[in-house]
């Protein structure tokens, strides 16, 4: 069997029409491919051409400030890969004069690239022959050839590399790589994949061995750590008061509300860390006007549990210097995650 020539076949007859497939543009392309590595296809189209329009080349990215990059990017999470994109923006500006990288190692010496992303460019933009591997390719070879070997080791890793090499056409490198994640995408999905109108199901080892639904195989489950949240919503004379995300943690550059971590849920104002804001303030300086019920946000390796405390407090001033004073006509103009912009729709 000539896989690749089958996979083209099945390609051109299947194919989705996606703005990014009409373009060698590698700016455009490196946009599409960070933001199709947080969503589908489907979510990742009105975030791409939002992209687009708002700046339509690489210069216009590395000028625009970082707040309305992440507020471009609200909702699609992980927001690194947005501070990723507008450093690289201007790195490309800066060093490469606006002109995006041409080989293989340059491109793949940006930050926020990796070898998945580096391949993509390479071979739909300059017909380099550079394998790609996601989770889409991953599922298509570990089904077809039966490879029982975890995805998440070093050994894995070389065997499906060498495989996906073997098997790329050198021709043309871009539509194979295009087709094996499109196929992954339609055809061979995660649940409930198409088998019986497969090409390939006389060959698929997977399928042939029933064991489609066990592969590809993880050796661990990624652990999920538990984090409660409880957020101080204070409204002031039309104004709420925020906070500008900068530790090293979720969410960096953000903007959430004053927050108090606890080990678990708490449920009493006397046993939230209030000192933490500012030694002079305690409960009885506070007045509850709503306490929410629990919102629970999951991401890759945690899950938050969020309680929105509202309040009034006669502290406002001392709070004040600490945080950004918002204007709740302008609430909407702050990148906030998606966990926040869900509640201030409760309120607002
Ligand atoms: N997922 C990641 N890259 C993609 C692409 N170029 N087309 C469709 N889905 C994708």
């Amino acid at each position: 069997m000539d896989f690749s020539k089958e996979l083209i076949n099945w390609y051109s007859d299947n194919k989705r029409d996606l703005p990014w497939r009409n373009t060698k543009n590698p700016y455009y392309i490196w946009l599409s491919e960070i933001i199709l590595q947080q969503t589908k296809v489907d979510q990742g189209l009105s975030y791409y051409n939002k992209f687009v329009s708002h700046y339509p080349n690489i210069s216009d990215l590395a000028n625009a400030k970082e707040d309305e990059v992440l507020k471009l990017w609200q909702g699609l999470g992980y927001y690194s890969r947005a501070r990723n994109l507008h450093f690289t923006a201007k790195e490309i500006t800066n060093k490469y004069n606006a002109v995006f990288p041409n080989t293989y190692e340059n491109i793949i010496g940006l930050k926020g690239v990796g070898e998945y992303t580096a391949s993509a460019i390479a071979s739909f933009s300059y017909g380099l022959v550079y394998p790609v591997i996601d989770g889409n390719v991953y599922r298509v070879l570990s089904r077809l050839f039966g490879i029982e070997t975890p995805i998440d080791t070093n050994k894995g890793k070389v065997i499906f590399k060498n495989l996906a090499q073997e098997l790329i056409n050198k021709k043309d490198p871009a539509t194979y790589n295009q087709a094996i994640m499109e196929f992954g995408a339609l055809q061979c999905k995660p649940k409930n994949p198409n088998c019986e109108t497969c090409p390939f199901l006389l060959e698929c080892a997977g399928f042939q061995n029933k064991n489609i639904s066990n592969l590809p195989l993880k050796s661990k489950k990624t652990k999920q750590r538990n984090r409660f949240f409880n957020y101080l919503v204070i409204e002031e004379n039309n104004t709420i008061l925020l906070n500008k995300r900068t530790k090293k943690d979720i969410w960096e550059g953000l903007f959430d509300f004053p927050l108090l971590e606890t080990k678990k849920q708490v449920k009493e104002l006397k046993h939230l860390p209030l000192s933490s804001l500012s030694k002079d303030i305690s409960e009885k300086n506070i007045t509850i006007k709503n306490i929410s019920s629990e919102y629970k946000h999951i991401l890759s390796h945690q899950k938050i549990h969020a309680i929105f405390w509202h309040i009034k407090t006669n502290q406002h001033s001392l709070l004040k210097a600490n945080y950004t004073v918002a204007n709740i006509q302008n609430i909407n103009k702050y990148p906030v995650p998606k966990l926040i912009d869900n509640y201030l729709k409760t309120i607002l």
